[in-house]
């Protein structure tokens, strides 16, 4: 299969699981049987922002918490359609779940072992001028995990381009979250069917988009 051919079959390849309670949502690896991704609501978002990136957009998504690798997979299914995007994605363990490179999206997906802080200096040389549409922020779910998040990558998200923060339901994330929302009213939240998450646009003063 080359690689539009992957992606397609990445995205087509999602199934309930009847086990789960919660609205889980699977998708089926070839190689290793289900890999567990985001709810459906929070798919539908994660799906709708990277649709919204101009085509002429060449850039990054930059996801901040691998865990088992689904949604990065997703992710670099729907950048290979975009044509102008990649994928970075980092997290400090190697789950053996990991279906990134067994999914044959390697060409679009950077996969790095490592913490958000020690990786940025790296991922700046990585990404040069070039922005991020879409941030995803699902690592250390603690104040000032998700804060220092933030506060690290935000300079690179691009205007009109989204940051959409993970487990907003745990309070200590929602402080951490708010606090650096406060301090940045170029970031509005986007109120989704999917409440629980934290969605929010980046806003240019001069050009209102
Ligand atoms: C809930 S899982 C992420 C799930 C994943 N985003 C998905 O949608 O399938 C949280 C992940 O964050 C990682 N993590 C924790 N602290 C981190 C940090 N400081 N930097 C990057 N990743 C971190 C954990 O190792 C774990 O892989």
């Amino acid at each position: 299969m080359d690689l539009r051919e992957r992606a397609e079959w990445v995205l087509k390849n999602f199934t309930w699981n009847p086990q789960g309670g919660n609205d889980p949502f699977w998708m089926k690896t070839e190689q290793r049987g289900p890999c567990q991704v985001k709810s459906t609501g929070e798919l539908d978002i994660i799906l709708d922002c990277i649709d919204r990136c101009p085509k002429d957009f060449q850039g990054w998504i930059v996801e901040i918490g691998t865990g088992k690798g689904g949604t990065a997979a997703l992710m670099a299914a729907k950048a290979v359609f975009h044509g102008g995007l990649q994928v970075i994605t980092m997290s400090p363990d190697l789950k053996p779940e990991i279906d990134i490179e067994l999914e044959g999206l390697k060409e679009v997906v950077n996969y790095y072992n490592v913490k958000s802080e020690p990786f940025y200096e790296e991922f700046k040389k990585i990404i040069g001028d070039e922005k991020i549409w879409f941030l995803y922020v699902d690592g250390e779910h603690t104040e000032q995990g998700a804060n220092k998040d933030l506060n690290l990558y935000y300079p690179h998200v691009a205007e009109g381009g989204y940051i959409l923060c993970h487990d907003m339901t745990m309070q200590r994330v929602r402080n951490g979250v708010e606090k650096f929302m406060n301090e940045h009213p170029e970031f509005k939240r986007i109120i989704t069917k999917h409440p629980i998450q934290g969605l929010y646009k980046r806003y240019s003063p001069l050009k209102n988009i």
